[in-house]
């Protein structure tokens, strides 16, 4: 047999060390999975979705309820695009805490955080498609956020929104980004990414030498593994679909630029708290760009993390990059707790 693109991604055999649950948390397989139950379920969505101001939520009511399994595969689409946030979180802290992220996986873990930003950017897309009352923070609050950017602000928002105000061209454009521009961006890096693991020498190992075990896994070990990861999540994901539905609420009557109680978006709570503390562009734009940034600096500011510290949970050499990555991340979920709880 030729080899192919599945041959690439699975070597004959892999050190059996880092193919473990414990060692990858199967994060990165998994976030390969909800992408295509993403792309499976949003494919069919399609179908009934109406992108325009009058009839985008209705639309989703007549999906939901009338349309017979339509229910499932909107709640399917809505927890797998969740999970596919928590799960992409924690592979990247996974690479980080195994020293995973410096030279030679550097330019890895820059695409990664990439996909990381686009898949924010999904959700926060695919949120805001539902044109109900449930989503007004986001549309108002999220888009008014570009204006205070300085100089580039108003043209970033006319761009952004399609016009002054909100209405159907913002609706068309956030469509045409969620189902065609920022998915296909996420198909092609997501390729990239699986494919320079290879490029890169494979998942990140101690030196043969300095293993403590030194047992590999044959490439049908590791498919029976993903196959019954597979699975696992498969059915976790069917329980949750059908136990707690995705949210819903009334059409937006009026696209008007109040806020009154609106709520960000869980993976936006964060910034919805940040922003009750000051200045609109410091705390919505600034702090979430530095906080991105600070992720992309890691891999230059710990270039030096010997070969032989990587590939293991918590290397000595890493552990100023592994405080930095759980400070941010806890400032994240202390001030989406903080805000939940309002
Ligand atoms: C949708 C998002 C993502 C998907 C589907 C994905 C998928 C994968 C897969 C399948 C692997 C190999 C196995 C594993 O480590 O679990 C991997 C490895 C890797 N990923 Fe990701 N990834 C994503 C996001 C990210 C992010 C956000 C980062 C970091 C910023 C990142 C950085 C890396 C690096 C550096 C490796 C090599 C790790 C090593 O050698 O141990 N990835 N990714």
């Amino acid at each position: 047999m030729r080899p192919n693109f599945f041959h690439h991604l699975h070597p004959p055999s892999i050190p059996a060390e880092q193919s473990r649950f414990r060692y990858t948390l199967g994060a990165g397989g998994l976030g390969i999975f909800l992408s295509l139950v993403l792309l499976v379920t949003g494919a069919l969505e399609m179908f009934f979705y109406i992108p325009s101001p009058e009839q985008a939520a209705l639309s989703v009511q007549t999906l939901t309820y009338l349309v017979p399994y339509g229910g499932l595969i909107r709640n399917l689409h809505y927890w797998a695009a969740q999970a596919l946030v928590v799960v992409t979180v924690v592979h990247l802290l996974r690479v980080i805490f195994t020293g995973s992220f410096v030279p030679p996986r550097r330019f890895n873990y820059l695409l990664g955080l990439g996909l990381l930003a686009l898949i924010l950017f999904l959700d926060f897309t695919g949120y805001a498609l539902r044109w109900d009352e449930g989503v007004r923070w986001a549309l108002v609050a999220g888009t008014n956020l570009l204006k205070t950017i300085p100089s580039l602000g108003k043209s970033l928002y006319g761009l952004v929104v399609g016009g002054s105000t909100l209405g159907a061209a913002t609706l068309i454009r956030f469509y045409s980004w969620h189902v065609f521009g920022l998915t296909l961006a996420v198909v092609i890096l997501g390729i990239w990414h699986a494919f320079r693991v290879r490029r890169d020498g494979g998942i990140a190992a101690p030196p043969p030498k300095q293993r403590t075990n030194n047992a590999r896994i044959s490439r049908f070990e590791l498919v029976r593994r993903e196959v019954l990861a597979m699975l696992l999540s498969a059915a976790a994901l069917f329980v949750l679909a059908a136990l707690l539905p995705a949210p819903i609420a009334a059409p937006i009557q009026a696209a008007s630029d109040s806020l009154g109680e609106a709520r960000a978006p869980w993976f936006f709570l964060w910034i919805q708290q940040l922003l009750r503390l000051g200045n609109p562009f410091w705390m919505g734009v600034a702090i979430p760009l530095i906080a991105l940034t600070t992720f992309a600096a890691l891999p230059y500011l710990f270039e030096t993390l010997p070969t032989d510290q990587q590939g293991h949970w918590f290397p000595r050499a890493g552990r100023g990059a592994q405080a930095i990555a759980a400070g941010i991340v806890l400032a994240w979920l202390v001030l989406t707790i903080l805000e939940s709880l309002r």
